[in-house]
């Protein structure tokens, strides 16, 4: 556990805006409160006493990452603010869980907001929280999904008079909250840095500026040495929902930015590409043949799962596996001596040990072997059993009891 923490109140400017979010949107719906949580909690990451009560200090993941893009091709959101990714919680060590409570997995946050009156902040978060592809609510749903579902303050007990999905108003809620005490654009301005095409600036002088905002330092993020994204590390008195959030040094992956010649472009507006792809590796495709003889991973095609010799459902967009149902289409794409693959939720990689395809996802090289889908020379794959009905199951690259390969189809 890192211990060594420069733990830095938020400021007392962040404590005004959460107040009047506060006012404008009631924190909790009538008849269902999160747990009223003591006040000598301990900080999250830094307990000195065993755990009693996971409602009222967030664990394992006591690492809470404000995440935030700047989309400039295609442009998203506002073209003089950074727009919200997720709130995600990262273990103390930096490593993570995700998708931790496929029961609670939700493809209705929209009506969900407006079951629960929050027109208001439907309204910012379609602003504010922006899918590169155009469809918000798949990013609100995702970023629930795949991390909301993992912090132990919002489980369903916590509550008394549960009302059905107020933890996930919570999450969105408290996402927003956060975000909009980190005005990322506002603080790079005003120390000259701003969308210029012209210009590139090092990497110690966006981390100094944003290490005076936020009190410690920050993860950037880039992608073709543009700046994309930007990384906040907190650690929690108490709950997700009511505790105080005190910033923390990242943990987890480091920065990825060049150490100069960073561009950080402006947002241009065009009229929205529905179908087209972020730019980034994927879009590259200068290299012209992938592997060897017989690849038949190439244009757009069903992943098929094979196990025991015979097709055993296919990979559905997230890259889990799935035995009824449609296939999901994949793109494939020559990249240096393979090629990478995508989906409808992004670029398709491994990360720790789980091949998934999303948004926030660094694309792996693939390559074939015999016909088959393979990953550092090995064309086997594992899950930890055989999905049925409309249950998913994540594949690995590890072994778990199911072994399997991944065949191509051409659609
Ligand atoms: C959202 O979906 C869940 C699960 O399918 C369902 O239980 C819930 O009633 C839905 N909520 C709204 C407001 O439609």
């Amino acid at each position: 556990m890192r211990l060594a923490v420069a733990a830095l109140l938020l400021t007392s400017s962040f404590h005004a805006i959460a107040t009047s979010v506060d006012s404008q949107i009631p924190l909790r719906d009538a008849g269902s409160s999160s747990k009223q949580c003591p006040a000598d909690v301990e900080l999250s990451c830094h307990n000195t006493r065993p755990v009693k009560d996971a409602c009222c200090f967030n664990t394992p993941g006591g690492l809470l990452l404000l995440t935030q893009f700047w989309d400039a091709h295609p442009a998203t959101g506002p073209e003089d603010a950074w727009t919200l990714h997720g709130l995600w919680p990262d273990n103390c060590d930096g490593s993570f869980e995700q998708y931790c409570d496929r029961s609670r997995q939700y493809n209705n946050i929209t009506d969900i907001l407006q079951a629960h009156g929050k027109t208001e902040l439907l309204e910012y978060m379609s602003t504010y929280w922006k899918d590169w592809k155009g469809n918000d609510a798949d990013l609100w749903e995702h970023e629930w999904n795949k991390h909301g579902t993992c912090i132990s303050t919002l489980e369903t007990s916590c509550y008394s008079d549960y009302r059905p999905q107020a933890e996930v108003v919570d999450y969105l809620e408290k996402a927003t909250e956060v975000f909009k005490g980190l005005d990322t654009y506002k603080v790079l301005a005003a120390a000259g840095i701003k969308p210029d095409p012209s210009k590139t600036y090092t990497l110690k002088e966006l981390q100094d500026t944003l290490t005076k905002l936020h009190g410690v330092e920050v993860t950037l993020r880039c992608r073709n040495s543009q700046l994309n994204e930007v990384w906040y590390f907190f650690n929690v008195k108490g709950s997700l929902q009511t505790g105080k959030y005190v910033s923390a040094k990242p943990g987890g992956s480091p920065s990825n930015c060049p150490a100069r010649g960073i561009k950080y472009l402006p947002k241009r507006r065009k009229s929205r590409p529905t179908s087209s792809r972020r730019p980034g590796p994927t879009s590259t495709r200068s290299s012209p043949s992938p592997t060897g003889t017989g690849n038949p991973f190439s244009g757009r095609g069903h992943l098929e799962v094979i196990t025991g010799g015979r097709k055993t459902g296919c990979l559905i967009s997230y890259g889990t596996w799935y035995s009824t149902g449609t296939c999901a289409t994949f793109t494939a794409t020559p990249s240096g001596d393979g090629f990478t693959l995508s989906s409808s939720k992004g670029d398709c990689g491994i990360l720790e040990s789980v091949f998934e395809c999303d948004t926030e996802m660094k694309p792996s090289v693939f390559t074939a072997i015999d016909g088959m889908l393979a990953i550092g020379g090995k064309t086997t794959f594992s899950a930890d059993k055989v999905p049925r009905g409309t249950a998913q199951v994540p594949i690995f690259t590890n072994g778990h009891s199911i072994e399997l390969t991944i065949g191509w189809k051409q659609v």
